[in-house]
């Protein structure tokens, strides 16, 4: 599991774990944490390097690869793409090639809504033209190219998982997110309801009810189970395939604030900002693939639900995995 010290790659992995399957994380702690391995396997090694990757597949056996190493910020990719290709397009490859050497069958890999690029129609189906507007997009969407010729070459078979917002934390409260710099709207607004910067707003002039835009909040455990549903798909056989991964339900910006506003009872010191270049009015999921293919669905699709879980972490963890729990 690369990228397994991450915010999404630890909550897979505890999910593999508890379904009593052996995992490995390799991780480069870039972004990751330590603590977030909850004491598994980890490997502290970068996807670039192919000879260190050869070893672990070798020593651990490995006979899957759940892929969440990436750098994952928009605006950072456009300001540097060259960090971006290196890390997401190089360092996949390298993993695919010390994949194909030890003949390693199944690849599950961690794509993205902005493979889509500015909607034509919401919600967004599988089938849905792929023009990403980003790098970010862009690097996501190289790899999901080159998996067919892979698979045509090697033999070895994937499933890309085009994650929309992923959000909320591990209800058990072990886990949850500790991005540096966070990015991500729910965090930042419970950062503000401590006593934080306040939230920044971008645009609330758009063409929905409430002028802010609307999004798809999936949470991170539900992510996490469509993770093991995949690899057992793989297992069984069955053939590559791309699938949207969303809650499949839009959320506004303000319906966040509100319902942050009723999990933590305490009020969004925010301000009004204007629209950011490249965010589109409207971008949720159509999840009825994913569900009727891998017998997935969304456990925690209810926003109070996601930020509750997601609070529960942040009163837990005032300094991320930093330090004594408060
Ligand atoms: N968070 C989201 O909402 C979201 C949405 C769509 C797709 N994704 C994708 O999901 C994956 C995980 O996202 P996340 O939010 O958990 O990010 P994250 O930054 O928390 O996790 C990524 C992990 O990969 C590690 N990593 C990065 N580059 C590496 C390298 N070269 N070698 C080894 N390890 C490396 C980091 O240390 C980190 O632990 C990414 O591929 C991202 O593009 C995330």
């Amino acid at each position: 599991m690369t990228g397994g010290a991450g915010y999404i790659g630890s909550h897979a992995a505890k999910a593999l774990a508890a379904a009593g399957r052996p995992v490995v994380i390799y991780d480069n702690l870039s972004q990751g944490h330590r603590e977030a391995a909850l004491g598994a396997d980890l490997v502290v090694g970068d996807t670039r390097d192919v000879s260190l990757l050869r070893s672990v597949i070798a020593s651990r056996g490995v006979t899957a690869v759940m892929h969440f190493a990436a750098w994952a910020a928009v605006g950072d990719s456009v300001r540097d793409p060259a960090g971006y290709y290196g890390n997401n397009v190089e360092g996949t490859l390298s993993v695919l090639r010390a994949m194909a050497e030890a003949q390693v069958p199944a690849f599950i890999f961690s794509s993205t809504c902005a493979v889509f690029g500015e909607p034509q129609e919401v919600p967004l189906v599988e089938t849905h033209p792929t023009r990403p507007i980003n790098a970010y997009g862009e690097t996501k969407l190289a790899i999901e190219r080159a998996l067919p010729h892979f698979e045509r070459a090697y033999g070895m078979r994937s499933i890309c998982l085009r994650y929309f917002n992923a959000a909320g934390a591990d209800p058990e409260g072990e886990l949850g997110e500790d991005h540096r710099p966070e990015q991500h709207l729910i965090p930042l607004a419970l950062e503000a309801v401590r006593g934080g910067r306040p939230l920044l707003v971008f645009g609330d002039d758009y063409p929905t009810p409430d002028g802010t835009c609307l999004r798809d909040y999936i949470h991170v455990t539900d992510l996490a189970q469509a993770h093991l549903r995949a690899l057992e798909a793989l297992d069984r056989g069955s053939r590559s395939d791309v699938f949207n991964l969303g809650n499949g339900r839009p959320f506004s910006v303000r319906d966040v604030l509100q319902a942050v506003e009723r999990v933590t009872g305490r009020p969004v010191p925010h301000t009004m900002a204007a629209r950011r270049p490249g965010d589109p009015a409207v971008l949720y999921a159509a999840n009825s693939r994913i569900q009727a293919e891998l017998g997935w669905a969304p456990r925690f699709a209810d926003l109070d639900t996601i930020i509750a879980t997601a609070w529960r972490w942040a009163e837990g963890h005032p300094r991320g995995y930093d330090g004594a729990t408060a």
